[in-house]
């Protein structure tokens, strides 16, 4: 029996977790899958009950599941609010406390889309890559950090970009793995350059490809992956890079697949425990109304049977679904191009439940 934490947050999270929900529970009730859900309050959604956008019981929920089912958080009511309360906050904060070091991002483009990427379908098909971002390190948690005032009485800004060799080494390590099944290529990004803190990050990603001499390591100052991303995606099979980079490259890998409603994220810890996420974000402009694409979150329940659950059987089999639905022609807003009738959320969820239904 696998306990999973369900936590839908805010925006379009609630909706697109309803249908990946409804995704776990098929495989529950027609095949048998033994899960156990459990419901928590994350983001703006737990400040407005609890005044903190990441409760105790909510740490508490996640800490105890073997999964952890995530929609959103964040939205322009909760905005105003000081950072240390911001519901961005509880994303970091149960990062960290999950220990979930390694974020897989992968960038797939769905044949089907071809012509939804804002770049050329000869330049993005076949697009196939896995950005493995550092998630609980680096400059987002570094010390000190803060707004101080200086001798001349003016403010300044100051973060600190750190990495301790064994932080690089597990994440880099996590890469390899995942390269050996695939096309056995890693390019470790950096700004070994510039940056003391990421020259150690290409010296420990050397030294680790010694224990993998089946997978090829390349470098990539990071100025110059942002632009091979557009100009030669394809060149990529698995990069791993800082938790900054990491961030700012997935958005850009994200959109060279059409919609970035298509994209799932597992963010994994030592072991098998893992954080189960869409990529997009809340999408407050279109929350409530049935138009976000449920396929990013019924993606991440893929990874989740694939990574946490051991189940990678069923995990082919929603990716199948997904698949046979797009070849339906079924398209969300983000994903139709000009012309044809979008599907609303809810049509989509159960289309995909309707075909994992059909290959039984
Ligand atoms: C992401 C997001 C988060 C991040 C924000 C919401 C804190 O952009 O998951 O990529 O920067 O990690
Ligand atoms: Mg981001």
């Amino acid at each position: 029996m696998h306990k999973i934490a369900v936590l839908p947050g805010d925006g379009i999270g609630p909706e697109v977790v309803a249908e990946a929900v409804a995704v776990l529970e098929c495989l529950q009730t027609e095949y048998g899958l033994g899960i156990e859900l459990e419901y928590g309050l994350i983001g703006g959604a737990a400040y407005d009950v609890h005044g903190q956008p990441l409760p105790e019981a909510t740490v508490e929920l996640a800490q105890a599941a073997d999964a952890v089912l995530l929609g959103a958080v964040g939205g322009p009511k909760w905005e105003p609010l000081p950072i240390a309360v911001r519901p961005e906050k509880a994303l970091l904060g149960l990062r960290s406390a999950l220990k979930v070091f390694a974020n897989l991002r992968p960038a797939y483009l769905y044949p089907q889309l071809a012509q939804a990427s804002t770049l050329r379908a000869d330049v993005v098909s076949g697009l196939d890559l896995m950005i493995v971002r550092e998630l609980t390190g680096g400059i987002y948690f570094g010390q000190p950090r803060g707004i101080r005032k200086t001798a001349s009485g003016e403010r300044e800004g100051f973060n600190t970009l750190v990495y301790a060799e064994s932080e690089i080494e597990r994440v880099v390590r996590r890469a390899f793995d995942i390269a050996r099944l695939r096309a056995r290529r890693v390019c470790s990004i950096d700004k070994a350059n510039v940056l003391e803190a990421t020259e150690l990050w290409r010296e420990v990603a050397t030294r680790v490809a010694a224990d993998y001499p089946d997978v090829q390591l390349s470098h990539m100052y990071v100025d110059n992956a942002a632009m091979q991303l557009v100009r030669a995606p394809r060149q990529f099979d698995v990069i791993v890079t800082t938790n900054m980079f990491g961030d700012i490259l997935s958005d850009e890998a994200a959109m060279l697949t059409g919609s970035i409603g298509m994209l799932p994220s597992a963010s994994l810890n030592e072991g098998t425990k893992g954080l189960y996420e869409p990529i997009h974000g809340s999408a407050p402009d279109i929350a409530g109304r049935g138009l976000a694409n449920p396929l990013a979150t019924i993606l991440s329940v893929a990874m989740m049977l694939r990574y946490s659950l051991q189940a990678p059987e069923w995990a082919t089999r929603v990716e199948q679904a997904v698949h046979a639905v797009l070849d339906d022609g079924l398209r969300t807003a983000d994903i139709r191009g000009a012309d044809g009738v979008a599907a609303s959320t809810r049509e989509m969820g159960q289309a995909v439940v309707a075909k994992l239904r059909i290959t039984h």
